[in-house]
């Protein structure tokens, strides 16, 4: 493998070297992640759902409970969908996790497990990416994977310098260069290796080429390019300010139930919202916190307001009165959950 670093080549002409190279590097170097040791279609299923959206620093202690708690399709299918929101609660995105729970029903309801990209992706929350992940990973299907670690390491080998307008702009032309220096006898070693590679060496920041066991292929590190590559247009941005209300009486929470018509946060919880009980402007002197948070392209300015109490019996469309003690029980959203937990140990509140 060192003697690789003394001369370079383009991996163009050699996708077998590139292949081999990268191969033996994952089979050192990899991380020993739970769904790699004694890997299921369940355990990488599950796992690529988490990892859409999330970082797997981030998921890792998701993945351990949510494994004991559904450790197989039987269990998640059985369960009913409030338990299994609770057991997202943190990790966002949550319509991942219905998608998870109506595929977990369809696979026990002695459907045929399918085995090909076309097939997987005709279930609900899976997309091309995901089913080339579960398909190649669990059968060797030989298809490319390519997500944005991949789409990094690949454009600074090549060294290609587009301004992509998006993610989909790079994954067309990163697609058929993916699909070429596929490793057809291992693509799921192969694929894993590739986005290990970006998640682990090929930091979009600072990357640790002198660790790099593809180094000597890379135009990008020839050119002097590796931080400045590849390269997006400016994402558009939106900023958004929402006030909450936080209203305690009787020992319970005034929380809206996002009705299950709603979209994305169905059936979850959340602060209401200050329009939804009062015409008023709210007084800043009641301004008990502010949280941020982004979703997507729109930065969330959220101001959380000490709700006056409204009079006996009054609750506004959509809201429940939830005792103090069954909060742990129900499913509010990552920066809801961490807000109550302030606001509730915020020695003005009580
Ligand atoms: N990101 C998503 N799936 C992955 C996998 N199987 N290995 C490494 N990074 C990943």
């Amino acid at each position: 493998m060192q003697s690789l670093h003394l001369s370079r080549m383009d991996v163009s002409d050699s996708p077998n070297s590139f292949q081999k190279v990268l191969l033996a590097w994952y089979h050192d170097a990899k991380r020993p992640l739970p769904w790699r040791t004694k890997p299921s279609l369940y355990k990488t299923v599950i796992s690529e759902f988490m990892l859409q959206q999330t970082q797997v620093k981030t998921m890792l202690p998701y993945f351990e409970r949510w494994m004991r708690r559904f450790p197989n399709w039987k269990k998640l299918a059985d369960a009913d969908e409030a338990t299994v929101l609770k057991y997202w609660e943190g990790l966002g995105y949550y319509q991942r996790a219905r998608n998870l729970h109506s595929l977990a029903k369809h696979l026990t309801d002695r459907h045929k497990i399918p085995k090909t990209p076309d097939a997987w992706e005709l279930f609900k929350g899976i997309g091309p990416y995901t089913a080339a992940a579960i398909t190649s990973i669990t059968y060797n299907y030989p298809v490319p994977v390519v997500d944005g670690n991949v789409i990094r390491v690949l454009s600074r080998i090549t060294a290609n310098k587009t301004l992509f307008r998006d993610n989909g702009h790079a994954l067309k032309v990163f697609t058929p260069i993916a699909e070429k220096l596929l490793n057809k006898e291992d693509p799921g070693n192969h694929n894993q290796a590739l986005m290990e590679l970006g998640a682990t060496v090929c930091y979009r920041h600072a990357p640790l080429c002198t660790i790099c066991p593809v180094w000597a292929m890379c135009e990008a590190a020839k050119l002097g390019l590796e931080e400045t590559l590849p390269r997006f247009a400016e994402k558009r941005s939106e900023k958004i300010e929402i006030s909450r209300l936080f209203c305690i009486r009787d020992n319970k929470l005034l929380l809206h139930k996002v009705p299950q018509a709603g979209k994305r946060l169905q059936g979850m919880y959340e602060f209401p919202r200050h329009e939804s009980i009062s015409s008023k402007t709210p007084d800043h002197k009641s301004l008990l916190m502010t949280g941020k948070r982004a979703i997507s392209y729109q930065q969330i300015l959220e101001r959380i307001y000490s709700g006056k109490v409204p009079e006996n019996g009054f609750s506004p469309p959509d809201c429940e009165w939830v005792p103090l003690s069954e909060l742990d029980a129900i499913t509010l959203s990552g920066p809801h959950r961490r807000w109550l937990k302030k606001l509730l140990s915020d020695k003005r509140i009580s």
